[in-house]
């Protein structure tokens, strides 16, 4: 097998979070069913003999899906798996262990795990520089259908019947959650993109959609955004949470004074089929919801209360197009 890029080991393990989460889970039933086919060992509802046989079959299954893809699985409790790649010629392993957020570490060949070091800056920053890159090639063309429009407006809705006063866009693309919020007559708005291509096209329209210029367009990176501690009365994120990761939602609750609102959208897990190059943006801290309880979940274990999540499907000419709207409050 050849070697990996960084963004392509990043792609294949966000390729196969669900096959670790359900090896996760199996491994976790095998050893309970083992246990309890010891002499002596306690019962279990999850059955015997043949559950336990079954449970060790797709544990091959799964196994041998981790290996088809040339990683290398070093180990199996906990899950520790091995991509081969080079760094400033030698080379090296690519290393992800069960239960860190991304793809950060790697290790010589000759010095195994004990070896493990922290990616360099340069490497792990490139990342945004390629996030930059793909988004700038689709900004001409991004919003062109309804959907950022309806999901924008969904956004807004929920954010409350008081007019914020300072409110942040983040990742906002060519402005369209932006422009949206400027109907509740707020102060300012700060909408802020890694992507200089998206932020052109936002600029372009806002010639004549924000006449009044409260609208400041900034390249910036979402985590942390150039906001202080409580600057923002209310925070929008449309259809890019799943692009930043868990910490974006920590930043919130930082930048969001008490009682401040956020509202932002996520892509329902199985109907979310990105291509591998922008699969390989999608950090593993944040797992896509499925269910608005899980919509929720994501927003109240972060911290949120007063969570409320609503379900939107929007025909597109080539899909429908399915998506969780959350708003929340900060405590
Ligand atoms: C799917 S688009 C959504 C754009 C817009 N919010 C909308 O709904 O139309 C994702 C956006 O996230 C931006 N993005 C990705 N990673 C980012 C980061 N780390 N910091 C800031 N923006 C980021 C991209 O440049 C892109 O514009």
């Amino acid at each position: 097998m050849g070697l990996f890029t960084v963004p392509e080991a990043r792609a294949e393990l966000a390729r196969l979070r669900p096959v670790l989460d359900e090896l996760i889970r199996l491994r976790a039933d095998a050893a309970e069913l083992a246990a309890s086919l010891r002499p002596g060992g306690r019962e279990t509802a999850l059955g015997g003999m043949p559950e336990w046989k079954a449970a060790q079959a797709r544990l091959d299954d799964l196994m041998t899906t981790v290996q088809r893809t040339g990683a290398e699985l070093k180990g199996f409790a906990p899950l520790l798996i091995d991509f081969p790649a080079e760094l400033d010629g030698a080379d090296v392993l690519l290393c992800w262990l069960e239960g860190d957020p991304e793809l950060r570490w790697y290790h010589r060949v000759d010095l195994g795990f004990a070896g493990r070091r922290r990616l360099p800056d340069r490497v792990a920053a490139v990342s945004e520089e390629i996030a930059a890159g793909l988004f700038d090639g689709v900004a001409a063309h991004y919003d062109e259908d309804d959907f950022h429009g309806l999901v924008a407006d969904a956004l807004v809705d929920g954010l409350g019947s008081t007019a914020p006063e300072r409110v942040l866009d983040v990742a906002t693309g060519t402005g369209v959650a932006a422009f949206a919020a400027l109907r509740l007559e707020p102060g300012e708005v700060l909408a802020i993109d890694i992507s200089p291509g998206m932020i052109a096209q936002a600029e372009a329209k806002a010639a004549t959609r924000d006449p009044g210029k409260i609208i400041t367009w900034q390249v910036a990176s979402a985590v942390p955004s150039p906001v202080e501690d409580e600057g923002a009365d209310a925070v929008l994120c449309a259809s890019s949470l799943h692009f930043l990761g868990a910490a974006a939602l920590r930043d919130w609750l930082r930048a969001l004074r008490p009682g401040g609102r956020v509202g932002f959208s996520l892509p329902l897990a199985s109907a979310f089929r990105p291509s591998a190059a922008f699969a390989a943006l999608v950090p593993t801290d944040l797992k896509l919801p499925e269910t608005e309880d899980e919509a929720a979940e994501l927003a109240s274990e972060a911290g949120f209360t007063e969570v409320t999540v609503k379900r939107l499907d929007v025909e597109t000419p080539d899909r429908t197009r399915s998506v969780f709207v959350v708003h929340a409050t900060r405590p």
